[in-house]
């Protein structure tokens, strides 16, 4: 079998030919190089990289020589090169910086060491490295010194799976957005017209659940996608590195296992809740995958919106909502949104809660959502 090894990232596959594109920096088959059954592709291969005075001047850079990406580094008197290309999605590892002699990746933080290439005590995993000599105050790169990449055995994360809809009725996730004091809850319009959405969604035979983002710890997107579209992945990076994020549920019942999604805001100053952001500025992985490699995750499911709040701005509120919802996928029922307010002069909240506690043209306005919802979800799943 023959081997070849990726100029950019040292990747090594074996096969007849080379792959398609590289696994773990994206290069071209024309990136990639046979390797000898020495490990090598021949004999040293000296390039000069520059000279020391001016390499020496930043403690790390990145550089591209003989096609090849290197991290090269200088601290304490000594230059270190590794490659270029994180073995995590092919970060920039010279755009990063030097923490503790470990190159720190600047679009997730893996970490390698400058002069051995190994990743951090204890992960079995390694960029290649590269010998250097300095010759005449130049210095020169041995580009077939690199040993191949190490790569840590990496178990898929659970939401990397293949998506299918697993058989059984319609199923209806409701999303409540509002923020409250765990240790005093009060009474939530948007939180209780959900709840009576999904009640009247359990009466029609739908499967229900009902995810309160407030119960959930979840950290706010870091925006990786303004570092490259590609830093910005599925599973989004965050949910891959942080076993304690808890966002995973939102995405495992969107994209997985939820025939309908009903979300439910109050409003503030005019906008959705501030969870109901954070919650969608972490879906930017979602509907990224769609721009980046046409891979869409959400088919066949239905989104519609309860939207409360004492004072104006409704339409505009539904808007962003529909907007988002639609742009990463959901199908929209006929008059996708059920609303409560009580306009602009109303200042007796007291007064307002009193009012949708016992209005039942409100929840008939949710129930024939939760209807109209459950109906095209039959059509899209070929349940009805
Ligand atoms: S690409 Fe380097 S840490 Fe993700």
């Amino acid at each position: 079998m023959k081997k070849w090894r990726c100029k950019v990232c040292g990747y090594e596959h074996e096969g007849d030919a080379p792959p398609e594109e590289c696994p773990v920096c994206g290069a071209l088959p024309s990136e990639f190089e046979a390797v000898a059954d020495s490990g090598t592709a021949g004999g040293a291969d000296w390039r000069k990289v520059g000279s020391v005075a001016e390499l020496s001047k930043a403690e790390l850079q990145s550089l591209e020589i003989g096609g090849r990406k290197i991290a090269l580094s200088f601290r304490n008197g000594q230059f270190g090169a590794v490659s270029g290309c994180c073995l995590h999605v092919g970060g920039p590892l010279g755009e990063g910086c030097v923490r503790d002699d470990y190159v720190v990746c600047p679009w997730h933080g893996w970490m390698f060491h400058r002069l051995t290439g190994e990743a951090r005590p204890g992960i079995p995993a390694a960029v290649p490295r590269y010998e250097l000599k300095v010759e005449s105050g130049d210095l020169f790169i041995d580009l077939a010194s690199a040993a191949p990449a190490k790569h840590a055995p990496h178990p898929k994360h659970p939401l990397a799976r293949e998506i299918a809809r697993v058989p059984g009725p319609i199923r209806v996730a409701g999303i409540s957005t509002t923020v409250m004091d765990k240790a005093e809850p009060r009474y939530s319009t948007s939180d209780a017209m959900l709840n009576v959405a999904l009640a009247h969604a359990a009466e029609l035979g739908a499967e229900t659940r009902l995810i309160r983002l407030n119960d959930l710890k979840f950290r706010a997107c870091e925006g990786y996608y303004s570092k490259s579209a590609a830093a910005c992945t599925w599973p989004c990076s965050i949910t891959q590195m942080d076993a304690a994020d808890e966002l995973d549920r939102v995405y495992e019942a969107l994209v997985f296992w939820a025939d309908v999604v009903l979300i439910a805001t109050p409003i503030r100053w005019g906008n959705a809740s501030v969870l109901y952001y954070k919650m969608v500025e972490r879906m930017n992985c979602i509907q990224n995958q769609i721009s980046l490699s046409d891979k869409i995750l959400i088919r066949n499911k239905t989104a519609a919106f309860i939207i409360t709040g004492g004072q104006d701005n409704v339409q505009a509120v539904a808007g962003q909502m529909m907007t988002f919802f639609g742009l990463i996928g959901f199908h929209l029922p006929p008059f996708p949104f059920a609303a409560h307010t009580r306009g602009w002069t109303a200042e007796d909240m007291e007064n307002n809660i009193a009012a949708v506690k016992n209005s039942d043209e409100l929840k008939h306005q949710v129930q024939a959502l939760a209807e109209r919802c459950i109906g095209l979800a039959g059509k899209l799943t070929g349940l009805q």
